[in-house]
């Protein structure tokens, strides 16, 4: 078969740069493609020096062109630094949910699988990758993220942007954050009905200055209310990451969250399934793996819904002293468990640029 450039700029345009939403030839990131018989030569230049999807782009394209064009072909991609300078910063006149690129929402069937916690190391994570990162806590039932991020008394300020007043996050390890729980009591919450719950998220989302960040998560509440309905039904969302614990009981409900999701009404697309308390690791004994909730669980619904399994995460007892100290695992990444939170990150990015 005759290789030409338009068939590989026709694979390529199935990769999206999560950086400029468009895929990387529209973007104009493709500077040179070479072709000498079975084997291609892809130059790309990046935006910028620290692209997070830096380390990923070369695999992923070969991943691509291997996959669409034929698995024959050598790939070789070289990666240039940018040329130009960089962008300046840009000054935030409104805040508005359609300034956000990216709005992801973690979810989960059950309470107490560890959304907020992946919702709290994703987020850094990907802060860390170089994106700009907002995280939304809209579990009005059990607000966690002010203690995972150790800002419980924090009251965030408001200021005044076009005679409006603006809710500015607070800022906690490169993540620009707000809870329902710096507002109302957890107790009030709860006897609050579905509307008046989502018009104070969306308050959250629309009135505060996010400062169009890259990527918005929401830690969503459990379960598949309609909370979640109206949230789905008001926002662009790009994508819904399920986190779900081994156990049969915790699947059954993740089924359902992902069921919600893949109505045809909704339409949201599925990220991936992130496995927590995958087995359990002791400090002392840090190879061996114990699984003390079942085995293969996650893989099970990863094949029912043909998508991906962004990571499993030990239990490990550091993750939940992490979590009550307000310290969380991602910033050691010399461990497993942090390790394995930036795997997710990296994961989850390749899912948004892969849209096959
Ligand atoms: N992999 C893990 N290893 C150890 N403890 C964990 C792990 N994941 C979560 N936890 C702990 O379990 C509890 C529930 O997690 P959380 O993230 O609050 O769940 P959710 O938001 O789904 O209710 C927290 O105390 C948290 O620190
Ligand atoms: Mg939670």
């Amino acid at each position: 078969m005759k290789f030409t450039k338009e068939i590989i700029l026709e694979a390529l345009k199935r990769i999206v740069d999560p950086e400029t939403n468009k895929d990387l030839v529209s973007s104009e990131l493709i500077k040179n493609i070479i072709i000498t018989e079975d084997k291609v030569d892809i130059v790309v230049e990046l935006k910028k020096a620290n692209s997070p999807i830096k380390n990923s782009l070369e695999r992923v394209i070969k991943e691509v062109i291997n996959t669409v064009v034929s698995k024959n072909l050598t790939v070789k991609v070289n990666i240039l630094a940018p040329q130009t300078a960089q962008k300046p910063i840009k000054v935030q006149e409104t805040a508005k949910a359609d300034k956000m690129k990216n709005i992801i929402l973690i979810a989960s069937g059950k309470g107490g699988v560890g959304k907020s916690t992946v919702a709290t190391n994703l987020s850094i994570a990907v802060s860390q990758l170089g994106y700009k990162v907002g995280l939304l806590d809209a579990d009005i039932f059990g607000p966690s993220l002010p203690k995972m991020f150790k800002v419980e008394n924090v009251k965030p300020l408001v200021k005044k942007m076009d005679s409006k007043d603006v809710i500015i996050p607070v800022e906690k390890y490169g993540v620009k954050m707000l809870s329902i729980g710096f507002f109302v009591e957890s107790e009030t919450a709860l006897i609050w009905r579905a509307p008046m719950a989502t018009n104070a998220l969306m308050q959250l989302i629309n009135d505060a200055d996010w400062d169009d960040v890259d990527f918005l998560f929401i830690d969503l509440p459990p379960g598949t209310s309609d909370i979640q309905l109206t949230l789905v039904q008001n926002l662009e969302i790009t994508g819904a990451v399920i986190v779900t614990t081994p156990q049969q009981v915790a699947l059954v409900d993740a089924k359902k969250a992902i069921d919600m999701f893949a109505n045809p009404k909704l339409k949201v697309p599925l990220l991936g399934i992130v496995e927590n308390m995958s087995w359990f690791t002791p400090a002392e004994l840090p190879n061996n793996k114990y699984f003390i909730f079942g085995k293969g669980g996650a893989e099970e619904l990863v094949k029912k819904y043909n998508t991906s399994l962004l990571a499993q995460i030990p239990l490990v007892q550091s993750i939940c002293e992490s979590g009550d100290d307000g310290l969380p695992s991602v910033l050691n990444n010399q461990t497993i468990e942090g390790a394995s939170f930036k795997l997710l990150a990296e994961n989850m990015l390749k899912q948004l640029s892969i849209k096959i």
